[in-house]
């Protein structure tokens, strides 16, 4: 497939909705010396811990050429940027503001607006400083009321130009891959470690909640979590059962403590055994949000495990990205549904969605068709949703360009940008073609 396309009468095509692409801080900046270390660069010098042994100092030198890359983001057409802040470009391990990093974001932030981009600020992308992981990082309670003046800091400065705000970007990914699985930074492991790191991080975002909502009530503020319909691997009834407990672990984890104020019960009595909880906060947890972003990629399947009660198993199909992701764009469809039924939520942004795969560059030109495909799918399955009543307010490719995967290193390309990293040279994938004449299109419509 080489182009995209929506349906005539599609609700994606009016102007309320917005298209746009995604990255985050470490994934894309490079410039190590001008900040403080995040537990990202500690981790990368384990021996094991990144699958290339690669490391984020150069990354895209999106530092230096950011005004390049606005360029290239408009050339997309996209209504929409969604970036992140490195806390320890902003923070320094004294404690102090460094102006110089700030003023990076500043300044991009205002360029970005001035080309009619509108700017989409996380303020937690797995970039925590390592001077607060010293002092245990996110295990330690003060590190969420660290998060709540940094992200004064942030809003205070930033506002006036910003669109939406959003506290953590896939806390399930910090607090599980990062505290209790081992296999991202800071590369800690422990069931009640992740338990910990959960209920702290959910707490910071309490926290930056309350400030975003005082001091700067006319963003759009909220969280981004990371989504994944859990189908049973086998038809029995154990398997369904593994699956019915596995969805409460992925999806509920994190959403039910942000939109009721509660736990799920499964939960309960391992989190009473670590006595994280204090009270009060799961009100803290609870503030009111203008949206709920979601981020999803595939479905996983589970089946039983005595031990721990699901197991996950590998994808099935033979459809599969360059990370051994199913696509599955019914998934989409399915856990919007889902959740919409679940809960009373605020409206929804597709804060990210997009596929690796094995790109080459060929008389410079990636024919990347599979993933022309991929998001074509997928959009049809965000519109199959609004369609079913899900109030859903805009869509971000994941990727803006190739850049570093956290530990599977710069071999797994998301971008819809290829990235030269000898030379750092961008080329539009065909993907990126498809996706900036779809949106030239949408304009000319409207
Ligand atoms: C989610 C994360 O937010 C992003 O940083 C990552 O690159 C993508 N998933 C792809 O794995």
């Amino acid at each position: 497939m080489k182009s995209l396309s929506l349906p005539k009468d599609s609700a994606l095509w009016s102007k309320a909705f917005t298209f746009g692409v995604a990255t985050s801080s470490f994934q894309i900046e490079g410039a190590v010396n001008e900040r403080a270390l995040s537990i990202w660069d500690t981790f990368c010098d384990k021996p094991g811990a990144i699958k290339d042994q690669s490391t984020g100092e150069v990354a895209c030198e999106h530092i230096e050429r950011w005004a390049d890359d606005v360029e290239l983001i408009k050339s997309l057409n996209v209504d929409s940027y969604r970036l992140s802040i490195s806390w320890p470009r902003v923070i320094n391990e004294n404690g102090m503001v460094n102006q110089q990093g700030l003023a990076f974001y500043s300044q991009l932030i205002k360029a970005l607006k001035e080309t009619g981009i509108d700017v989409f600020v996380t303020l937690y992308h797995w970039d925590l400083p390592q001077y607060l992981e010293d002092k245990g990082g996110w295990l330690n309670r003060d590190t969420a009321y660290e998060f709540e003046k940094y992200t004064q800091v942030v809003v205070e400065t930033l506002k006036e130009d910003v669109t939406a705000f959003t506290t953590l970007n896939e806390p399930w990914c910090s607090a599980y891959l990062g505290y209790e699985a081992g296999i991202h930074a800071p590369g800690k492991t422990g069931r009640d470690n992740g338990l910990v790191a959960a209920h702290h991080l959910l707490l910071a975002h309490g926290l930056a909640m309350r400030v975003l909502n005082t001091q700067s009530p006319n963003t759009e503020n909220g969280i981004v979590l990371n989504f994944s319909p859990c189908y049973p691997f086998n038809d029995t009834s154990e398997d369904k059962k593994a699956s019915v407990l596995a969805d409460q672990y992925f999806n509920h984890w994190y959403l039910k403590p942000v939109i009721d104020g509660a736990y799920p019960a499964i939960f309960e009595s391992e989190l009473e055994a670590t006595g994280v909880v204090q009270p009060g906060d799961m009100a803290i947890i609870q503030q009111p949000m203008d949206y709920l972003g979601v981020n999803y990629y595939t479905r996983s399947y589970f089946s039983h495990d005595h031990q721990s009660g699901f197991v996950s198993c590998p994808a099935k199909d033979d459809e599969l990205t360059a990370m051994g992701w199913e696509i599955f764009p019914q998934g989409l469809t399915d856990i919007l549904i889902d959740l919409n039924n679940q809960y009373s939520l605020p409206p929804i942004y597709i804060t990210e969605n997009g596929a690796a795969m094995d790109d080459e560059i060929i008389d410079g030109k990636v024919e990347d068709t599979k993933r022309v495909a991929y998001f074509q799918s997928h959009l049809k399955a965000v519109d199959t949703a609004m369609n079913q009543g899900v109030d859903i307010k805009g869509y971000f490719a994941w990727s803006l360009m190739d850049n570093f995967e956290w530990a599977e290193g710069y071999e797994k390309r998301f971008g819809i940008v290829y990235v030269d990293f000898e030379t750092q040279k961008r080329t539009i994938k065909q993907s990126g073609l498809a996706y900036s004449q779809l949106l030239a299109e949408r304009k000319q419509q409207q």
